[in-house]
């Protein structure tokens, strides 16, 4: 097991207090970090003591110790999964080969790539959430947030690693890109569509955690696979964070879905906006929205990058060595959608080119199951109402259904139709008004805003009515 050095200005289970050049270089990061953490992260609440987890190792049992911390003192370490001694690659054209640990010459640009774009996202969201905890609906909800949070934090140190310590000069230069680029800047925007999507309310908060980092589950279950070890290392760790970060995605949307079931028994009516509810054809169209917008970031249905990654055992499909049998798989065929005349039909292509549709349909599949426990809810609330899943051609920005004027059932209309339909399947300014009108801060001990239902339970043990935040009572400068 790899001894964690808490005392190291920055904690760290990869020695490196043994490279100092390294170590130099992250301890000169670290206050750019540490500024774009103030400027560009939550704002507000930097002075409040949170109930936080913390990595302070890779152990399965262990990982993680709670404590009240502030968070510009959280400290951000560097954790990678312990070595698997005698590593192989599993699969593509280099399968049985021993995994790489340094970066071989021609994987270069495509590995600093794939790091630089994951990189990309983890500050990105942060961004985009930055301005959500003036409308928390509880301490628990905004402990939460900052969860997500401190954590994406994290998540950059772990891509700035690799950045610094097997990319040399560019890698560091790459590094110091990621605190550049804001979400939602015209100039400067990050990367990936998604993450320049403004987060403008709770809502949107927890679709985005339940579908967006969601994606971000099935990118690092792919590259958790990579010949690459140190980049198979950290993303297996990676993974042991965003578990949460869905869970509160998950727990957040069947809270606004119970909480409006309740009020349409109460009312007995429809019409839940009367009592301060989210109704849930509003709620679907959230869903609708952050699903098509999830999608994109899969990239095209068929994709020559997708197969040369696999073949030179870059990245591999999630779950690649438990999951699957055959890890060549040159001569295997997959089905994947693409737009017909009037509907969506099937074409079969050579697996290696399909495996951003591979990965994308593990994703719907895991989707599926947390939208099945909210219907699951409403049912047994009594009420007559399913969400669904959009079809895989609706509202696309990237791919063969790029901008098409398909219905979320996966019927391809004219494009009139398409726009007088499309303010009943994706949020209008309406309904994002209406959620507005309800984001008022709850903040008081114990207590939950009208629009959702309490959590079944605390945080690590601790009662629900825990005081998670603890404001800051002092002059504020
Ligand atoms: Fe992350
Ligand atoms: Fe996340």
């Amino acid at each position: 097991m790899s001894t964690v050095d808490h005392y190291d200005k920055i904690p760290n289970n990869v020695n490196l207090q043994r490279d100092r050049k390294l170590q130099r270089a992250l301890e000169k990061w670290q206050p750019n970090f540490l500024n774009w953490w103030v400027n560009m992260g939550p704002e507000g609440f930097q002075l409040d003591d949170i109930y936080l987890r913390t990595a302070i190792s890779a152990d399965s049992d262990g990982w993680a110790h709670f404590d009240y911390v502030k968070m510009p003192d959280y400290r951000w370490g560097i954790f990678l999964a312990d070595p698997v001694e005698g590593r192989t690659i599993g699969f593509g054209d280099v399968a049985d080969e021993p995994a790489w640990q340094q970066v071989p010459g021609e994987h270069r640009n495509a590995l600093k790539r794939l790091i630089v774009t994951q990189g990309d996202t983890e500050p990105a969201s942060v961004e985009q959430q930055r301005l959500l905890g003036h409308t928390c609906p509880s301490l628990y909800d905004l402990r939460n947030l900052f969860q997500v949070n401190v954590e994406e934090g994290r998540h950059l140190w772990a891509m700035v690693y690799l950045l610094h310590n097997y990319f040399g000069r560019d890698g560091r230069e790459e590094a110091e890109a990621l605190l550049f680029r804001n979400s939602g800047n015209p100039d400067k925007p990050r990367i990936l569509s998604a993450f320049n999507e403004p987060i403008s309310d709770w809502l949107h908060f927890f679709m985005f955690t339940y579908f967006t980092d969601r994606d971000g589950k099935f990118q690092l279950l792919s590259l958790a696979e990579s010949g690459f070890d140190p980049l198979a290392r950290t993303t297996r760790f990676m993974l042991t964070e965003e578990a949460h970060h869905m869970f509160v995605g998950e727990t957040g949307v069947l809270r606004v879905v119970q909480r409006a079931c309740e009020l349409m028994k109460e009312s007995k009516t429809e019409d839940v906006r009367a009592l301060g509810g989210i109704d849930l054809p509003l709620i679907q169209r959230y869903l609708n929205f952050w699903y098509s917008t999830s999608l994109d970031l899969f990239g095209g249905e068929v994709s020559s990058n997708a197969a040369a990654y696999f073949g030179a055992g870059l990245k591999g499909r999630a779950y690649e060595m438990k999951k699957y049998e055959n890890h060549v798989i040159l001569e295997d065929m997959y089905v994947v959608p693409k737009p017909g005349t009037d509907d969506i039909v099937e074409e079969h292509v050579p697996m290696r080119n399909a495996l951003n549709t591979v990965l994308r349909d593990s994703y719907a599949e895991d989707c599926q199951r947390g939208v099945d426990k909210w219907n699951r809810a409403i049912e047994s609330a009594g009420i007559d109402f399913t969400l669904t899943l959009p079809s895989v051609g609706f509202n696309r920005k990237i791919g063969v259904f790029q901008d098409m004027p398909i219905a979320p059932d996966g019927r391809i209309l004219s494009r009139e139709d398409y726009d007088a339909r499309k303010a009943d399947w994706l949020p209008s300014d309406a309904d994002q008004q209406y959620v507005a009108s309800l984001m008022a801060p709850v903040m008081e001990v114990g207590k939950m805003a009208n629009w959702l239902a309490p959590p079944t339970k605390g945080i690590k043990g601790k009662p629900i009515d825990f005081e998670y935040v603890r404001r800051y009572a002092g002059e504020k400068d």
